[in-house]
């Protein structure tokens, strides 16, 4: 068990790649708060602890972090997957209402919660913050400029948190997933393109290794990223994308 008895905050842990990375959390031992706006409270098992809340509003996000550690005594990390897509739309189209909100999951609920989570961990002076942004980031798409944007963002805000959180032992790290296969892949081709057909023509076909990223790859790569085995890596991105990046 590489995670026994750390206690990690998961957003988007309703999501495809989020649902899985609470499971193989749960499997190596940690303690879990599974955050996303309606979050499943059937699952009775006493290390998870669901919490609904929208992160872009800032009293939800103060009330995940104290309710986490009222519930489980610490906080030993925060995981940021939760996020929105934009369907590929040409710039001139892009209203400032739907620029807004891409920008407001995607950026700002990531500054609010490694905003909140910052006392906790450095009064322990220990911990990890690791944010999911995109291989978009790196080798963009058209039509997708809010989104790409959104997720540029939060890399340099990681990298900012990086060196600033240094010096308290905190590392933050960010994991780039490649063209993944979970609901929100459709989302990203053009209004008038089959979800079905986008998959299959366009990203599959765009990942050298032949194939679309599975959330077990990313809910691993978090595993390592929070884990003592990467205790060395702070301010790092790692692509998980089967060579799209390249
Ligand atoms: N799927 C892909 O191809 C792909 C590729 C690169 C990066 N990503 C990124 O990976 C992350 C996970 O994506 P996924 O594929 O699992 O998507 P998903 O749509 O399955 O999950 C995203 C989750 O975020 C939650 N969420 C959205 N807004 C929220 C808010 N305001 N407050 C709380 N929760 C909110 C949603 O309810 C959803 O459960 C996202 O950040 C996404 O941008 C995805």
């Amino acid at each position: 068990m590489r995670l026994r008895d750390e206690v990690f905050v998961v957003t988007g842990a309703q999501g495809g790649m989020g649902k899985e990375t609470v499971k193989r959390f749960l499997e190596e031992g940690a303690y879990v708060a599974a955050v996303d706006l309606n979050i499943d409270n059937s699952i009775k098992n006493d290390r998870l602890l669901p919490i609904s809340a929208d992160l872009t509003n800032e009293e939800d996000v103060k009330n995940v972090f104290s309710k986490t550690y009222q519930v489980f005594g610490k906080i030993t990390g925060l995981l940021n997957i939760a996020g929105v897509a934009q369907s590929a739309t040409p710039i001139e189209e892009v209203s400032l209402d739907e620029w807004k909100k891409i920008i407001d999951v995607n950026t700002t609920a990531v500054f609010l919660t490694c905003r909140e989570v910052a006392p906790y961990l450095k009064q322990q002076n220990d911990g990890v913050i690791v944010n999911v942004a995109s291989i978009s980031a790196v080798r963009p798409r058209p039509g997708l400029n809010a989104y790409i944007a959104s997720k540029g963002a939060t890399v340099s805000l990681s990298q900012a948190l990086a060196i600033e959180l240094a010096e308290y032992g905190i590392r933050v790290n960010v994991v780039n997933p490649g063209p993944a296969d979970t609901q929100m892949l459709g989302q990203f081709s053009s209004k008038d393109m089959d979800i079905e057909t986008t998959k299959e023509t366009i990203f599959k076909k765009s990942v050298p290794l032949g194939k679309l990223i599975q959330p077990i790859d990313i809910a691993n790569s978090l595993v390592y990223l929070s884990s003592k085995e990467s205790a060395i890596v702070t301010g790092a991105v790692l692509n998980v994308d089967g060579g799209r990046g390249i």
